[in-house]
């Protein structure tokens, strides 16, 4: 019982504490908006993430941001006209699970900073200017990820087999870069939970489509060339 009183109070302490000034409410996220932004060059789409007044959380209204329980979850910033590569600081939002930054400028490899975001589910890269090999421990992503959309950058070479990891992947999309390896059969047909797989307009190696493809079961959509 007192155990229990004991953490009780401690925990009505840290309320109170953490109550008493609007910016520690957030766990410090207001606080990595503003360095994403600064880090990103204040793109003017950003240019509603702005500290107006000091209620809590007001940054769950700023564009392209989702919350759930005042904590930012996802960032859709589908053709928001943001360039250069991607900051580490956005993987300092803990509990992001969702990341769209399709149809914009972004330039580099396949941004490793991303491997910090360790609640991340869905990444869209799609329609930027990435170019490079995928990374042979491309698997350090969160294994979580459910939606990977890589299609119409620059990528080229091979699969690393190691996509073969994200075992809780629905919908793989590669189509429209420049893929001029293999394509790991082997370890795409591992991927039991794909429903969409596009790998379409690639230089691929030619090769058959492979027999273990046939273990996809759950396939809806597929797209090859
Ligand atoms: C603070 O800003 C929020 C939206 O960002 C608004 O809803 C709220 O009314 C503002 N509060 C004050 C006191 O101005
Ligand atoms: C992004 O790329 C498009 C098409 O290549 C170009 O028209 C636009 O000016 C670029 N925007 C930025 C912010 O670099
Ligand atoms: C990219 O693919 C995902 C599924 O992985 C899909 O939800 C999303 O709409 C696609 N993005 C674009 C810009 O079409
Ligand atoms: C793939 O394309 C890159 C860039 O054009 C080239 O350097 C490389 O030799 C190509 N690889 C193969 C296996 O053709």
């Amino acid at each position: 019982m007192s155990n229990n009183n004991t953490s009780n109070i401690l925990l009505q302490l840290l309320l109170f504490f953490l109550g008493s000034g609007a910016e520690l409410d957030d766990g410090g996220e207001l606080q990595t908006l503003l360095t994403i932004k600064r880090d990103w060059g204040s793109p003017a789409a950003l240019s509603s993430w702005k500290v107006r007044n000091s209620s809590s959380f007001s940054h769950c209204n700023w564009a392209g941001i989702g919350c759930r329980n005042g904590q930012v979850t996802s960032l859709s910033f589908h053709n928001f006209q943001i360039a250069n590569l991607i900051p580490a600081s956005i993987c300092s939002l803990k509990n992001l699970k969702y990341l769209d930054l399709s149809f914009n400028n972004l330039t580099g490899e396949f941004p490793t900073a991303l491997y910090s975001c360790s609640a991340l589910q869905f990444l869209d890269l799609s329609n930027n200017e990435f170019t490079g090999k995928l990374p042979e421990h491309v698997d350090k992503l969160s294994l979580g990820m459910q939606h990977l959309n890589l299609s119409s950058n620059s990528f080229i070479g091979d699969l690393p087999s190691a996509i073969g990891r994200f075992s809780k992947l629905k919908s793989l999309v590669l189509d429209s870069n420049n893929f001029n390896g293999t394509y790991q059969g082997a370890a795409i047909g591992g991927l039991v939970e794909l429903e969409m797989l596009t790998l379409a307009y690639n230089p691929f190696k030619a090769s058959l489509i492979p027999n273990e493809f046939g273990k996809l079961t759950k396939l809806t959509y597929l797209w090859l060339s």
